[in-house]
């Protein structure tokens, strides 16, 4: 019986039953302790605790699921899938025991024609607090399965769910097929439980849900008894179809020999270790099409991590039997033709699934060669790889261990597990204790100490945005990189001016800055935030590239500006706070960015309503004067005695940097600022807050 007619007759024998069929719902579960959809009865939820009434008292599904737990499995044995449809019928509080087993037994035998005699079951043997299902074992045994073929297990094989952390869960009897004395590990003891071929588990014929399991693992009744059955309509195919591996089944096979065709494999059949990596490649691009297509995204964390994962796997298995990025185009094509009868949505959703996954190609395939470079050249030079360098591996290209430890597999790189481990463990902890120091420290710090020894860099931002230069130095932490240059027009963290954002372009791709900040010793430090498009983008030193990397680097103008405008305000603010509150209010420290002020300022008497918004209205007038700015460089003792003010304790140079306002207000700084106030818009003030005695501060904003 092939695959199509399987789930036919799986879905007429339980309609004909009174079921009702649902059909599949989304991998995407609505129940928020669960990742992924891992069964047939996540949909069914609120009516088997009944939380809601049920479109009918029985019903059926084919629904599609992913296991997480199995994806380190594939390809070792013909039976773990991580995605695959699973035939499902449900009872709400309608029939029981009894019933479940004659419909499990009647369909097998009859419908689909298994030998009544190759049956075993087993039955939950109890363990506290749950008793025993002698009630199962009756049923079976009036159904003329024999006691020698009813097996008692425990909680392991015979208890299922809850799907999530806490839920609906219950004793369950499955249904086990004798595959022949041939196939047994030939221990006295073989039977249903043992994890040889022998006994293979066609379907949990009943998981009987009448518990409730809360999140301090305490058993609880549910207002009704219900009745939850599953089997991988894969395994079933195989039974069906005389075969004792789900990849040979109608379906999954004409995955295989596409992936054996583009690989050039001849010896599939033969070499374990050929198999494997075709089984994983199989398993995890279909897995791959229906995550997407049900709105799954590559990402780093949650779902999107488990996509990601199952990919990069399979792109690992490509690439090590030297497949050629993209690689998936026409296996995702044969997978929606395969599937899309079935799940219609496939066909939709084919070229956003075929867009994600060759974009997810691209992005990593070099990764996955520089591992693979790597790995051979640490083994041929050292003769062995260790676990730090599993660790360097990671730390520099991004390549998991996993993955190294599947290429090396697949290269041929004999290596000891636990010795790997071990050095990886010791490496990671080193990193580890080196990232707690740092963070008792602030991040200025860190780059005080770390680059110490690298040359000021060249500032040319006060006259252009935009500069060819080259990268010194990358460091890379756990969130960031912090990237050093000989020169940039980037402006970093300094008299209270926020340090610009923008980006660096390199051959691979352009990297968002997010900050800048500098050491005493004027090295600007730019730093980017450790995310894809950065990782990808970001060219590392190996061993074809070496410091100094080209790039560009580009100021966000936009960003710049509002800072600029922010400054230019401040100095007015200030100003008119002397004005208003007496000259011997003074600065006491300030900050701004592209969106907000602050300004913290000494003052012994109380600052009225009045006063501020006296203040206000004076920086207001003084942006509709249209004032000039100009900003010069000249010798410290000229500038102070022209009366500007320096309010920083900063050693000054001989040389100052200042910024005149109109005719009204002269300051040494260092910051940006507007060419003429006209540009700043309106200045409103938002709070004025006590800081500390006798300092207080002021919020505004440029609106
Ligand atoms: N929910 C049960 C299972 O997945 C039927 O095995």
């Amino acid at each position: 019986m092939d695959t199509r007619t399987i789930r036919k007759t799986f879905i007429d024998f339980f309609t004909k039953h009174g079921h009702l069929e649902a059909p599949s719902s989304s991998l995407i579960p609505d129940e928020p302790t669960l990742l992924l959809t891992n069964s047939g009865m996540v949909q069914m939820l609120p009516y088997l605790l009944k939380q809601k009434n049920p479109p009918h008292i029985r019903m059926s599904s084919i629904q599609k699921v992913f296991r997480t737990v199995d994806i380190d499995d594939i390809g070792i044995d013909g039976r773990h899938l991580t995605f695959f449809e699973m035939l499902g019928s449900w009872s709400f509080g309608d029939y029981y025991k009894k019933d479940a087993i004659h419909l499990a037994l009647e369909l097998l035998v009859k419908e689909m024609e298994f030998d009544k005699e190759k049956i075993w079951v087993s039955v939950f043997k109890g363990e506290e607090p749950i008793p025993k299902d002698t009630e199962s074992i009756k049923y079976w045994l009036d159904e003329g399965i024999p006691n020698e073929r009813i097996v008692e297990l425990g909680w392991k094989d015979n208890f299922w769910g809850p799907p999530g952390e806490t839920g609906p869960c219950g004793p369950s009897t499955e249904i086990y097929y004798d595959m022949g004395e041939a196939l047994s590990c030939g221990k006295e003891d073989c039977k249903p439980g043992c994890d040889c071929d022998r006994y293979l588990e066609v379907w949990n014929a009943g998981v009987f849900m009448e518990y409730y399991k809360d999140e301090y693992g305490k058993f609880s009744t549910l207002p009704q008894k219900n009745v939850d059955t599953g089997a991988g309509l894969e395994r079933v195919a195989a039974f069906m179809q005389g075969k004792t591996d789900c990849f040979d089944t109608d379906l999954l096979r004409q995955v295989v020999d596409l992936v054996c065709k583009k690989l050039h494999i001849t010896d599939y059949d033969t070499n374990p270790k050929t198999k494997r990596s075709v089984k994983i490649i199989t398993d995890h691009s279909r897995a791959a099409v229906f995550l997407i297509s049900d709105g799954v995204m590559p990402s780093n964390e949650h779902r999107g991590y488990i996509l990601r994962k199952v990919l990069r796997r399979a792109m690992a298995q490509v690439s090590i039997n030297k497949g050629q990025a993209p690689f998936f185009t026409d296996i995702i094509d044969l997978i929606v033709s395969l599937y899309s009868d079935y799940y219609p949505n496939l066909l939709t959703q084919k070229e956003h699934i075929k867009e994600v996954i060759t974009a997810e190609e691209l992005k990593y395939s070099k990764t996955l060669q520089s591992g693979i470079k790597n790995l051979e050249k640490i083994f041929h030079t050292k003769g062995e790889v260790s676990g730090e360098d599993i660790f360097k591996l990671q730390d520099t290209y991004g390549l998991s261990p996993e993955i190294a430890i599947d290429l090396m597999n697949g290269l041929g790189i004999t290596f000891d597990k636990e010795s790997i481990a071990t050095t990886y463990e010791s490496s990671m902890q080193t990193q580890k204790n080196r990232s707690r120091l740092g963070s008792s420290f602030t991040l200025g710090k860190i780059i005080e100490e770390q680059f110490k020894n690298f040359p000021p860099t060249v500032f040319n931002g006060y006259n252009s945005l935009v500069e060819k230069a080259n990268v010194l130095h990358i460091d890379r932490t756990e969130s960031a990189y912090l990237i050093i240059t000989d020169k940039t027009p980037m402006y970093a963290e300094s008299g209270g001016q926020a340090g610009d954002k923008g980006t660096m372009t390199f051959v691979n791709g352009i990297v968002s800055i997010s900050n800048v900040k500098k050491t005493k010793r004027g090295v600007f430090v730019h730093i980017a935030d450790r995310n894809d498009e950065n990782d990808s983008a970001i060219v590392l030193p190996d061993g074809k590239t070496s410091y100094p990397i080209p790039v560009t680097i580009e100021v966000d103008e936009i960003n710049r500006k509002r800072s600029s405008y922010n400054h230019t305000a401040t100095h007015l603010l200030h100003w008119a706070i002397r004005e208003v509150l007496g000259k011997d209010s003074h600065q006491k420290g300030s900050y701004l960015d592209a969106g907000k002020l602050r300004f913290d300022f000494t003052s012994h008497k109380d600052v009225s309503k009045e006063d501020i918004s006296k203040i206000e209205t004076l920086v207001n007038e003084k942006i509709k004067e249209h004032a000039q700015v100009d900003i010069a460089e000249m010798q410290y003792t000229d500038a102070k005695k022209e009366g500007a003010i320096g309010l920083f304790e900063e050693k000054y140079l001989d040389r100052v940097r200042t910024v005149k306002i109109g005719n009204f207000s002269f300051e040494l700084c260092g910051g940006t600022h507007a060419s003429n106030t006209e540009e700043l818009g309106t200045f409103r003030i938002l709070k004025i807050e006590p800081v500390s005695e006798g300092i207080k501060r002021i919020r505004a904003v440029l609106e």
